[in-house]
């Protein structure tokens, strides 16, 4: 039986009192610093909670997700626009019923789409509402797409390491972040530290140059431990939150996970949802 809170959200949506998914993109400054495995292991880890999760791979033209999974994408989200495609012949699924959809190369080309495209697409796109999280894996650096998937979603995650390189190019980043007015906040994870030490005096150094230099809050969302059962998982094309549950990047992302889930509850836990997202991203590419 239905209760009173969610009879209320019921008139008020109009849409059976389902959740609209929480959008989190998921981005770094600098490729091959962790993302692909974070978003892959997140989003297991996330449907270990009881969460509906799909991933949506925006890594132009170098999405690798299904391939961390196991499992083979044929089609992507071009398909669905440009071939005819329905959404669900393109999503395939994971582990544990964890869904990808592909975003293949053809999102450079998104300004190209007839305005009657983007309609049926966005139409689509209402088949998707009933999921928890989408989690966003974007491509490296700073480029128009994937300041678009920033400014569309409702949370965004930054990954570096400790290493310069890559702690100057989040900065760069967030900078851009700043300069455009894209996010008042920033969720930080550094992946690959040595031990705690590192991690927190990683995070100092780089929350204190934001601090001095931009006006974007940080905010340390968690630490990755360097874990060489990473590595033997990705060999293995089986995310080591299953096979390795409890070795220390498993039990760093299922915190991570937690603190997401607490971090979200919001009034309602409503998100903007896929079809939300995507009108905003053609409308920054129109
Ligand atoms: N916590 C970690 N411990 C050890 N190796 C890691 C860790 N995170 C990532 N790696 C290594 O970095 C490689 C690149 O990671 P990936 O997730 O593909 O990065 P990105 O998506 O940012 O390009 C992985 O294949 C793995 O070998
Ligand atoms: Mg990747």
């Amino acid at each position: 039986m239905l209760d009173q809170a969610e009879r209320l959200r019921e008139l008020a949506y109009g849409n059976k009192g389902r959740n609209k998914p929480r959008i989190i993109t998921i981005t770094s400054g600098k490729g091959g610093v962790g993302k692909s495995n974070f978003v892959v292991n997140l989003a297991i880890s996330l449907r270990l909670m009881g969460k509906k999760v799909m991933i949506f791979d925006a890594d132009i033209g170098m999405g690798n997700d299904d391939i961390l999974m196991g499992c083979n994408a044929r089609y992507n989200v071009f398909d669905v626009i440009l071939n005819n495609k329905d959404i669900r012949e393109v999503i395939v699924e994971g582990p544990l019923g964890v869904k990808l959809l592909p975003g293949g190369s053809g999102l450079n080309n998104v300004e190209d789409l007839k305005e009657e495209e983007r309609r049926e697409f966005l139409n689509k796109l209402e088949s998707l509402e009933d999921l928890d999280f989408i989690l966003m894996d974007t491509g490296a650096g700073i480029n128009r797409s994937v300041l678009a998937f920033i400014s569309a979603s409702d949370d965004t995650i930054v990954i570096t390491n400790p290493e310069p390189t890559a702690l100057t190019d989040a900065y760069s980043l967030i900078k851009a972040i700043n300069h455009f007015d894209l996010k008042s906040e920033v969720n930080l994870i550094v992946n690959r530290i040595m031990d705690e030490e590192e991690g927190k005096l990683t995070f100092r150094k780089f929350h204190g140059a934001v601090n001095r230099f931009l006006n974007i809050n940080i905010k340390l969302l968690g630490f990755i431990w360097e874990d060489r059962r990473v590595m033997m998982s990705v060999r293995d094309q089986k995310p080591f939150i299953m096979k390795y549950p409890n070795c220390h990047a498993s039990l760093d992302i299922k915190a991570i996970a937690k603190s997401i889930l607490n971090n979200g509850a919001r009034e309602n836990n409503k998100g903007s949802g896929m079809k939300e997202v995507f009108k905003k991203i053609f409308n920054i590419f129109s």
